[in-house]
């Protein structure tokens, strides 16, 4: 149940970030104010990805990688695809998740629109880029 729900937000923040990323761009390039629209796409992003990573705490103690981590993590890490759902993922997507953080953060502060567009592009980029490295692809995609 919980897999599922993190499965499901997974698209939707993807789709959110990759809309705030391209909006963000386009709005820099043609020098476009930045709206309340603007701020409530980028903030809902945040949110979705703050709710995933809460979401992926539930997933990752009621499930065994930790204990399994706990009791052998030398078996762990020299299993490839252990390694990615124990360590990897978790730790990718938090740090993916802070970016996103810093990036919303920073916006707050800038008063420039260019500026602003340009930090959220950058700080959500980064943090997409560190996602899409680490998702278990073959089980995703496999249902
Ligand atoms: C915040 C961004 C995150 C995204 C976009 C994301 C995305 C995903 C996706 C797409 C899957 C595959 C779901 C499936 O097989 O149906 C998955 C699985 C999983 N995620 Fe995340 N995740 C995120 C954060 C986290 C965090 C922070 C943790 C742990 C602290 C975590 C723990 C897990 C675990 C343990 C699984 C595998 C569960 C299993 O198959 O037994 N995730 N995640």
């Amino acid at each position: 149940m919980l897999l599922m729900f993190h499965s499901l937000l997974a698209f939707a923040l993807l789709a959110l970030l990759i809309a705030s990323i391209v909006k963000s761009l386009l709005s820099a390039q043609n020098n476009k104010p930045f709206l309340e629209t603007d701020r409530k796409v980028a903030l809902f992003t945040l949110i979705a990805a703050h709710t995933q990573l809460l979401l992926g705490f539930l997933v990752y103690f009621t499930s065994t990688y930790f204990d399994m981590l706990k009791d052998d993590a030398k078996a762990v890490m020299a299993d490839k695809a252990l390694r990615l759902l124990a360590v990897e993922h978790p730790f990718t997507n938090i740090l993916a998740v802070v970016m996103i953080t810093i990036g919303f953060a920073a916006h707050k502060k800038l008063t420039e629109d260019k500026a602003k567009f340009m930090k959220i592009a950058t700080f959500y980029g980064l943090g997409l880029i560190l996602l899409l490295s680490r998702i278990p692809w073959n089980q995703w995609m496999a249902g």
